[in-house]
């Protein structure tokens, strides 16, 4: 199916790598231009190789949590395209403390992961042509109990308002904006994940993967590809109805909780 992309501009943050690389490869591949923002210049440069240098992608390092973050990523995607078609909310970061977060933990998720979100929404808003289209990054902690986690559930159900919020106001102009709430995706998370499991209980790392994958009732991580094309889609003209909605991909994990093991998906802070 042509997704009808060719020749549109996207912004991509947290395109680097995991979902957001997936996302940008396929935006790519369906004849779009790119521009990723990341935090890292290594990060980037790493991601620029794996897309083979591609001619319709371009970079820029920024820190999404700082204020001035949304800004900086947006002037480098209109300074390459001149004009956006849509923009990819997806950067986060995961944060690996123990035992309940405290105050820092809790604002340092949701300066990246909220207002990361709304400054990039803000700054692009006037360089989004009508009929664009928003797609943020949320999280099944955001529709179900998240072991030790309470800041990321919160800060998760916090972007399907804040999309709900844009949705609404951005209707007159026919800027859509959507959802994607991605479950346990297999990105470099779910492979720290694995390795501390396997050192934790002793267990090989396929074992650990076994354990990890046997919590998800579709026995298995979510592919970022999969993720990805939910995005792709909700960023297409085949969603020209789609507004204020979210799309799960998770392998069934919040539609049925009491999977076997579903509780070992959760990231306990032990
Ligand atoms: N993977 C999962 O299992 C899972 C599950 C539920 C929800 N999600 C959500 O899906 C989205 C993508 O997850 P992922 O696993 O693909 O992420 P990931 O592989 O950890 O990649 C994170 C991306 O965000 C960028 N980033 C981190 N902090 C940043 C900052 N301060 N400023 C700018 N960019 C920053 C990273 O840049 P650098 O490379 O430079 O650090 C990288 O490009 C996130 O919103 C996440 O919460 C993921």
């Amino acid at each position: 199916m042509d997704l009808g992309l060719k020749d549109r501009a996207f912004l991509v943050t947290g395109g680097s790598r995991g979902i957001g690389l997936a996302t940008t490869r396929l935006l790519l591949e369906e004849g779009a231009s790119v521009l990723v923002a990341a935090r890292t210049q290594a990060s980037l440069d790493r991601a620029r190789q794996s897309l083979d240098d591609h001619p319709h992608v371009g970079f820029a390092a920024c820190d999404l949590s700082a204020p001035e973050g949304g800004a900086i990523a947006v002037a480098a995607a209109v300074e390459r395209f001149g004009t956006l078609d849509g923009v990819v909310n997806n950067a986060a970061a995961f944060s690996p403390e123990k035992g309940h977060p405290d105050r820092a933990a809790w604002l340092s998720l949701f300066e990246l992961k909220l207002l990361g979100y709304e400054s990039v929404v803000q700054a692009a808003l006037p360089h989004v042509r009508d009929g664009g289209a928003f797609v943020n990054i949320s999280g099944v902690a955001a529709l179900r109990y998240w072991a030790g986690a309470p800041h990321v559930s919160v800060v998760n159900a916090a972007v399907q308002t804040l999309s709900a919020h844009y949705a609404a106001e951005l209707a007159d102009r026919r800027i859509r904006v959507n959802t994607v709430v991605p479950g346990a995706t297999a990105t470099d998370r779910y492979e720290a994940r694995v390795a501390k499991i396997s050192e934790r209980d002793g267990l090989t790392p396929e074992q650990a993967r076994a354990r990890m994958d046997g919590a998800i009732p579709l026995g298995r991580a979510v592919d970022p590809t999969e993720i990805a094309a939910a995005i792709v889609f909700l960023l297409s003209d085949h969603s020209a109805s789609t507004t204020g909605a979210t799309i799960v991909v998770d392998g069934g994990t919040v539609a049925v909780p009491d999977a076997p093991g579903a509780l070992e998906s959760t990231p306990k802070r032990d």
